[in-house]
This record gives C-alpha cells, structure tokens and sequence, in this order.
C-alpha cells in the first residue's frame, strides 16, 4: 500500500520503520534526512489542505499522524471531508489532549480515576486555592506546552511562583487557563491504545522518563527515553487500567457525540487506590513509539484496519523487551547547543536502531538541530540485555555536546531483583 507517515521527529522514524518493515510504500511529510528507503514530501505537518492534496496526487491508501500539532490544525477532519483514510481524531477529540481542562471534564463524566483538579482563569484564584490546599501540588499550564508547562511543587511557594509564570509570562505561550491538581503518588506507566468508537484495541505498556537528569532529576522534558512492556507491572493492574479508564474514556467520547478515533495515550500513576490518569495525549507518545513499534510482530495496519472496522484483534507482540535512551542536546531543554557533529552509527550491530528526531544531514556528516537529537533503542529477550546493548552502542557512538540519562529502566531493576 502507498502509506502517508506525517510528521518528522523520532516516533514518525519509528512509524515509517515498521509501516516500511511491514511492506508498504511509505511517503512522510515533511520527515526527516534520515528516513531511509521512504519518500519525503517537503510539506509542513499543519499545511492540512497541501497534505491532502499530496494523499489525493500519490493515492495514499492511509494515512497516520504522529504530532498533536497536526491534529490540532484539523488534518483528520480536512482528510475525511475529502473521503482520504486517515487514521487519528478530529480536532474536536484531539482537544483530550490540546486542553487539561475538557480532559478533567471528559473524565469526570466518565467516571475515570484521575488526581482532584479544579481550573482557574485568573490567577488570584489559583493563588488562593493553592494557599487553602497546601502542598505538594502539581500546577499545569492549560493548552500546549510540549510537557514543559507542568510543575510538580513541594511547597506553597513554587506553586504560586508556576502560576505566576504562567499568568505573566509568555513562557507557554498565550495561557488563559491554569490546572491546579492533587499530587499522586506512585509508579508512573504508559498505556495506549488503538481506539476506534467503542472498540478498543490496548498495546502493551511502557514507562518513559520525563526528567532531564539520572535519579529523575531536573526539569520536565518530553522524555528522556523509555522501555517496553513493564515488567513490574501487574496483569491485573493493566486489566483495571483498560477497563476503568481507556474503555469508559471511548465510550463518553461517543456519547459526547465526538468519538476518538487514532492512537489513545494515557500517563497513569498507580497510587494505593489503583491506576489514576495524569493526562490523555491524542497521539502516539515519543519516546514510547520508539520502542513499542520494534515489539509489535502484528501489522500496523491491520491492526489499525480492524479496530476502524469495529473488529476485534489479537495483537501479537515479541517475548522481549525494547529500551530506548534519548541522546540531548547539551543545554536541553531550556538552551539547547546545536551544530554539533554525531557518529560511529556505521558500526553498530544490526539489533540496534536509531530514531532520528533534531539531527540533519550535511553531506555525510550527522549534524545536531534540535533538543532530543536521537533514540538509539536495542531490543533483547530481557529488559537487562536490551539494556546492556544500548548502552553498549551509545558508548560506540561519538556524541560531543549531548547529555543521556544512564539509568532507563532503573525502576523495573529495582523492582524485579
Ligand atoms: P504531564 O505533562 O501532565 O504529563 O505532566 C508531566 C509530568 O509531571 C508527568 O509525567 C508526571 O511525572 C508529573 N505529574 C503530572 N501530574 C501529576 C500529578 N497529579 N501527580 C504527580 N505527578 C504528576
Ligand atoms: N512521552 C510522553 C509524550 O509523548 O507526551
């Protein structure tokens, strides 16, 4: 089939790897220079009418979308006036993602487990909420903001210092709306989802990093790298977490009269009173894609063509264990350097795949354009030795003015020896 990947960072590598794996003429718009073996349109991931155009001009059969950006433009709804097959949520089910605030919303009428919220939009209010609720708390900027609008506070004061932030700064851009949220505790996973109406079609899990530094140090990034499945986390747990939050997530949007359709993303903390939702994303997650995709033996698309058709489907994954560690820019997330020349890449063995997100090519040199460069991912019969070899092939690489955390996966260590 003629595929359309759009997107350019390291989870639309990740997508294009397995659709190209999989058989498929794989086109991405606009991608990136390391997209081997797959075409590249040079058409900017919001240009929602020239990327329909180019499906209409290329016969693409279907279409996947790997960034909230495009969603938010409204490339689904565009897709689907015209009669294209594309496989994500309108703009009007991607707002699960695009506000904290229709999320909490959403949640609350389905009955979803999720942290006590309450939204202001002034920030006298936030300021006396926090005073009344103490500490910690999490405050979240409403809208947008790459997982960097989120502060996790300890005391009062760095509480009322985010909404501060928030209300009089343009740091997160133009925020009207602040989420003020009760602090959970526990084992934070990933769990996401083929979801098409009602009809839901989990993946397994996996856990990504979301601070910048090893010991889940410094600030939120948008993940620092990641491993898949959790082996330290129960079947049980995982069979709540469908049941009590992705199918009665599906069924509201439903009822609500603006069904989801795509990839469901759900950041869950597992507190003593079970898995409890800390966001929804309306879209493959990054770093996640990049090692769930490398133990998915099924075809993408023919998972993604039953849970469309309402069918159910019985995915078939690998018995092992993919980890992938993301290589940063140096300064990332607030300063990233860039400029800076990557390689070794030649050597690496064969199990090894690297995912490109901010690098480009300048003639045969790799070269740093953005704040997480790459993923670099192993995948081995056990999450130990997926862990060894990608260590292994980061230290064969040459990566000047980069940063990685050396401890992905340390919690499932812990837990499991
Ligand atoms: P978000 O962008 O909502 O995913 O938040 C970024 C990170 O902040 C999450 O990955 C969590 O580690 C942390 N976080 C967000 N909300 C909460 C919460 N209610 N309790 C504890 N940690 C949270
Ligand atoms: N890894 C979290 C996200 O994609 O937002």
């Amino acid at each position: 089939m003629n595929v359309l990947v759009i997107g350019r960072g390291g989870r639309e590598h990740a997508l294009a790897w397995k659709l190209k794996q999989d058989g498929h003429h794989v086109f991405v718009a606009p991608g990136n220079d390391f997209m081997e073996g797959m075409t590249c349109a040079s058409i900017h991931e919001t240009d929602v009418e020239a990327l329909a155009h180019f499906a209409e001009e290329n016969e693409i059969e279907w279409t996947i979308v790997g960034p909230e950006s495009s969603l938010m433009a409204g490339v689904v709804d565009t897709f689907r006036d015209k009669g294209l097959n594309i496989f994500g949520p309108t703009k009007a089910a991607a707002l699960l993602e695009g506000s904290k605030a229709f999320a909490k919303e959403v949640m609350m009428e389905a009955g979803i487990p999720t942290a006590a919220y309450e939204a202001f939009t002034d920030a006298a209010s936030a300021l006396a909420y926090i005073e009344k609720l103490g500490a910690p708390l999490v405050v979240k900027a409403d809208g947008l903001a790459a997982g960097k609008g989120v502060t996790v506070a300890f005391t009062v004061e760095e509480a009322e210092a985010a909404v501060r932030d928030i209300f009089t700064t343009d740091k997160f851009g133009q925020q009207s709306q602040v989420v003020i949220e009760e602090f959970l505790d526990g084992e934070e996973f990933s769990l996401m989802a083929f979801v098409s109406g009602e009809r839901v079609i989990p993946m397994i899990t996996s856990q990504d990093h979301k601070r910048a530094y090893d010991g889940d140090g410094g600030p939120n990034t948008g993940g620092m790298g990641a491993y898949s499945p959790m082996p330290h986390l129960s079947k049980d747990v995982y069979e709540e977490a469908v049941e009590t939050v992705l199918k009665p997530l599906a069924q509201t949007m439903v009822k609500r009269g603006t069904p989801f359709e795509g990839f469901l993303y759900a950041g869950l903390i597992l507190t003593a009173n079970g898995p409890k939702v800390i966001e929804f994303n309306a879209r493959f997650g990054d770093p996640e894609t990049e090692v769930i995709l490398p133990n998915l033996k099924s075809p993408l698309l023919d998972v993604i063509e039953a849970v469309v058709r309402q069918e159910s489907y019985s995915v078939d994954w690998i018995d092992g264990y993919t980890m992938g560690v993301v290589i940063a820019a140096e300064g990332y997330p607030d300063r990233p350097i860039t400029g800076q020349v990557l390689s070794g890449f030649e050597s690496l063995p064969k199990d090894v795949l690297v995912f490109h997100a901010g690098t480009t090519k300048k003639g045969d040199q790799v070269v740093g354009s953005g704040g997480r460069l790459l993923v670099v991912t192993a995948t081995k019969p056990t999450l130990l030795e997926a862990k060894t070899a990608v260590y292994a092939a980061i230290s064969q690489l040459d990566l000047p003015e980069t940063f990685h955390r050396t401890d992905i996966g340390s919690r499932a260590f812990t837990q499991i020896i």
